[in-house]
């Protein structure tokens, strides 16, 4: 495994392998089971996998934590050697952001970026759209692999990747779980004990929504309230319960079939922004060449 930091380094490495199936994993980094899943899934895919890792100031807000965010490089290698990488690129602020985060070109996707988490975190998706648009033309990946875990996330990526004509196969994985349900994330390590005894309840708020819906319930905004109140009654303050479309995230209206909605969560715990979703009737996998 190779780990690679400036992108003329980059693409001097990758000039030989084209032709070969090149898969590319984003990542922040400080690595846990469900990016090596993501990874053990790209070398079963692909000739080549290449995993980034780079903490993006564009998707951080103001008062978030961009400057605490953990930086693990060496433990993060470690894992990703067994698992299948070729090779990391682990590029600086300046190699993609030349002339500075405010003074830089942004790749926006209207309607998708503002919904959901896109109202708690003003600006947080076009960083994230920005990022991936540099590191897809850095890498120039046949298959780029992503997380369900950030469902908003994903989508906004396959609506960019196809109204800028990328020729790049976006797929998006399960999420990976703690034995007691909750979704593995970087930031589960802000909670305390106490807290993370509570955060389960997230998870299975979203399967009491989604059994419930599977079995008919159609009044998707008196659910919705009732899981909220129950989370803040837990000692969760929830941004948003909701059930929307899977195509595009638009509100569930009543007649929409159990197949095409998914239950988002998002909610504060303490120090911690825990997100989660469930598909009402889970999909194993999509692919954006599929719709
Ligand atoms: P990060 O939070 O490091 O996540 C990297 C990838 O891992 C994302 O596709 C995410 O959805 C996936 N992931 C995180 N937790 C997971 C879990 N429990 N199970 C399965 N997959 C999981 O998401 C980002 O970084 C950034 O926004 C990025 C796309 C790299 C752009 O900066």
């Amino acid at each position: 495994m190779q780990i690679k930091s400036s992108i003329d380094e980059l693409r001097a490495s990758l000039a030989p392998l084209r032709g070969q199936r090149i898969a590319l994993v984003p990542t922040m980094g400080n690595l846990h089971a469900g990016h090596i899943s993501l990874v053990e899934y790209a070398h079963q895919q692909a000739d080549m996998v290449m995993v980034s890792i780079f903490v993006n100031p564009l998707q951080f807000g103001p008062n978030e934590d961009f400057d605490h965010y953990p930086r693990t490089l060496e433990a993060d290698a470690a894992l990703l050697e067994p698992a299948g990488t070729d090779y990391v690129f682990a590029p600086q602020v300046k190699d993609l952001y030349p002339n500075g985060r405010d003074h830089t070109t942004v790749v926006q996707v209207p309607e998708l970026n503002a919904l959901l988490c896109g109202t708690a975190r003003p600006g947080h998706f076009d960083g994230v759209s920005s990022v991936v648009a540099r590191l897809f033309n850095a890498v120039q990946p046949d298959v780029a692999i992503f997380g369900k875990k950030d469902y908003q996330q994903l989508l906004v990526l396959k609506r960019m990747t196809e109204e800028l004509l990328m020729p790049i196969d976006i797929i998006g994985l399960s999420t990976f779980r703690e034995k007691d349900g909750l979704a593995m994330s970087s930031r589960n390590a802000y909670m305390t004990a106490k807290e993370r005894q509570q955060a389960p309840h997230i998870y299975q708020t979203l399967q009491s929504m989604t059994q419930a819906i599977r079995a008919g319930r159609q009044d998707f905004t008196v659910l919705e309230q009732e899981h909220a109140a129950r989370l803040s009654q837990l000692g969760f303050k929830p941004d948003y319960v909701a059930v929307r479309r899977k195509a595009d995230l638009q509100p569930a209206q009543s007649g929409d079939q159990p197949e095409v909605l998914v239950v988002l969560i998002a909610a504060h715990l303490g120090k911690a922004r825990l997100i989660d979703n469930l598909e009402v009737v889970e999909d194993l996998l999509e692919a954006n060449d599929e719709r």
